[in-house]
């Protein structure tokens, strides 16, 4: 049994401008305290973009695609959660950081000026991976309904509202897809998008190598990216979730389908015409290529 009532379906809590659940909220001042090795990569994302798909994959470079080695223990403790706050006993990001030596492969769901700056200043290996805003809101809507640590998700016409609104927890997709873009030659942050990785795997881990400066063959990562498909990883018990005792899969699964397009069986007609127009609205100045279908 999960102690720690207070993660159970959390409020959220504002900091400094974004909504984040309210464990997290508390211990964000030792969040932005974190001081990260230079060695270390950062893995960054809107929630459900595809980052344990990434957290896998670059686990996997690091060991040169032994995926016995990728097997030594679950995705989340190779690859830490910065700022979450698990209910106990099941330790925080931070907790488990500090006893990892470098290089750490850390996973944040924070916009870009939440990232503690020593990211910045030791310029770390940054991945940013970006999804397509309808397929990211069904993917959320879901897992917000299996998963008892996030917000209660209500009705799908009231979650598509807090989409818009940027009311869902760690904020607005919209701000943090356009917050990373902005300073992606700066900071060199290599920006990722689901899509991208649907069409052509190889090609993509391909991009992730070179990112990493690593020295990897080219059959290996054509094994990578057969061994982080998603019917592979659906059946791999240290990437599918079904160790966490607070996810319902039996509501929905952690891996749900893993594919592009899957918005056009949730949104009706109307819900459609709002959405897309709001979204002309918030994107006219950016000019990310997303891609709602392949
Ligand atoms: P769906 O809910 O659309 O199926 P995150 O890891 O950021 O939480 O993202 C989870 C989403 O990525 C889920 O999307 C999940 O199925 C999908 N996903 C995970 N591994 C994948 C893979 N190897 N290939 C394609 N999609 C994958």
């Amino acid at each position: 049994e999960l102690a720690g009532k207070s993660h159970i379906r959390p409020p959220l809590k504002n900091v400094r401008g974004v909504p984040l659940k309210e464990p997290i909220a508390k211990n964000f001042e030792s969040v932005w305290d974190f001081c990260p090795d230079p060695t270390d990569i950062l893995i960054a994302t809107y929630p459900k973009a595809g980052t344990t798909w990434t957290q896998e994959i670059v686990d996997l470079l690091l060991h040169n695609g032994d995926t016995e080695a990728c097997k030594r223990s679950s995705i989340v403790v190779r690859s830490p959660f910065l700022e979450i706050s698990n209910p106990s006993p099941i330790p925080s990001g931070l907790d488990l950081l500090c006893k990892m030596s470098p290089p750490r492969i850390i996973k944040t769901h924070l916009p870009i000026q939440l990232v503690p700056e020593g990211f910045w200043e030791n310029k770390c290996k940054v991945i940013y991976v970006a999804r397509n805003a309808k397929d990211s809101l069904v993917s959320y809507y879901h897992f917000d309904r299996m998963n008892v640590t996030q917000c209660e998700p209500g009705s799908w016409e009231n979650y598509i509202q807090k989409f818009m609104k940027g009311e869902l927890s760690w904020g607005s997709w919209y701000d943090h897809v356009n917050g990373y873009w902005r300073e992606r030659e700066n900071r060199n942050i290599l920006y990722l998008f689901y899509e991208d990785m649907k069409e052509n795997l190889q090609r993509e881990v391909e991009r992730i190598k070179q990112h990493l400066d690593l020295s990897v063959t080219d059959d290996v990562i054509a094994h990578i990216a057969e061994k982080t498909s998603f019917e592979v990883m659906k059946e791999n018990p240290m990437v599918n979730y079904t160790f966490r005792p607070f996810l319902d899969q039996s509501i929905s699964p952690f891996m749900r389908k893993g594919e592009v397009g899957d918005w056009v069986n949730h949104f009706s007609a109307s819900q459609l015409e709002i959405f897309d127009e709001h979204y002309e609205q918030q994107m006219k100045m950016s000019n990310i290529p997303f891609r709602t279908n392949l």
